[in-house]
């Protein structure tokens, strides 16, 4: 399976995301690559896709199992905002995740906070937010994004799904390229004018998994169970932890009656 540039143009509206496409056929992994792209003075909005990843790495060094058939991409942006941004913006991608899945395969996914795509129950995407600061400005975050489209389960790990194996269908990796790259032009605008989550509360809050219910969480100061109750403005997760609200600016979740799938969410620096 290749990946054509001329296929992901085709439908690309955003300017910032078409100015420079580096397509591959296997790297060690796109968060690499990118980085080693901006050090030599690739601008904001580059983009590094590859059919297969050797190292493709997830949130807290886990392997990112990245065979063929999968999209597999980083991009880099350059928010005039100071680090608390962060994790609003990995927020932001997780959103046009979902909207690109739902344009282009028809799915419904959800977002596990933080910056995790499932589809009924399993992991079906994953972002890694990894930024590099001075002082109270970010000076680039890149954004690291895995979507099992085209992959037969198994040969996936045994918490996570596919579009393909979701939909009983291929789904064009070029066309969800493209959608998310649009929808997340569209929703960092408006981010830039916001300065916050305002815009896009009604929608993260539709799409947040276990709202309402008991979970437990891994965070720096330990485990902690409770209620997820919403999402801030400023992206953190509010929780009702015994008859206090907390908030949470990353963590680990895992429902505490299912015991499905842990996962770490938050962003790397
Ligand atoms: C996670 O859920 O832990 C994040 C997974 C991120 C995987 C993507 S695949 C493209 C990019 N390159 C990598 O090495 N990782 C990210």
């Amino acid at each position: 399976m290749h990946i054509s540039k001329e296929k992901i143009l085709l439908n690309l509206k955003s300017r910032i995301f078409s100015r420079q496409i580096h397509l591959f056929e296997e790297v060690s992994s796109t968060q690499d690559i990118l980085r080693s792209l901006i050090v030599s003075g690739s601008p904001e909005g580059t983009i590094v896709v590859s059919e297969t990843q050797t190292q493709g790495r997830g949130r807290l060094d886990r392997e990112w199992v990245s065979p063929d058939g999968g999209l597999w991409f980083s991009t880099v942006l350059i928010p005039p905002f100071g680090p608390e941004a962060a994790p609003q913006i990995t927020l932001l991608a997780a959103l046009s995740i979902v909207q690109a899945v739902s344009d282009v395969a028809s799915i419904a996914a959800s977002i596990k906070w933080p910056n995790d795509i499932f589809i009924n129950g399993k992991k079906a995407a994953g972002i890694i937010g990894e930024m590099s600061s001075h002082q109270v400005a970010i000076k680039y975050i890149t954004l690291g994004i895995g979507i099992n489209v085209n992959i037969p389960l198994e040969n996936l790990p045994p918490c996570a799904t596919s579009l393909s194996h979701e939909t009983q269908r291929e789904i064009p990796l070029e066309e969800l390229l493209s959608s998310f790259l649009n929808h997340l032009d569209d929703n960092y605008s408006a981010f830039k004018v916001s300065k916050d989550l305002s815009p896009f509360m009604d929608s993260i809050r539709k799409l947040l998994l276990y709202k309402g219910k008991t979970v437990e969480i891994s965070t720096a100061h330990g485990m902690v169970q409770g209620t997820i109750l919403d999402i801030h403005t400023d992206g953190r997760l509010i929780m009702k932890i015994g008859d206090e609200s907390r908030m949470l600016s990353s963590g680990e979740i895992s429902r505490s009656d299912t015991k499905e799938g842990i996962e770490h969410g938050g962003i790397d620096r």
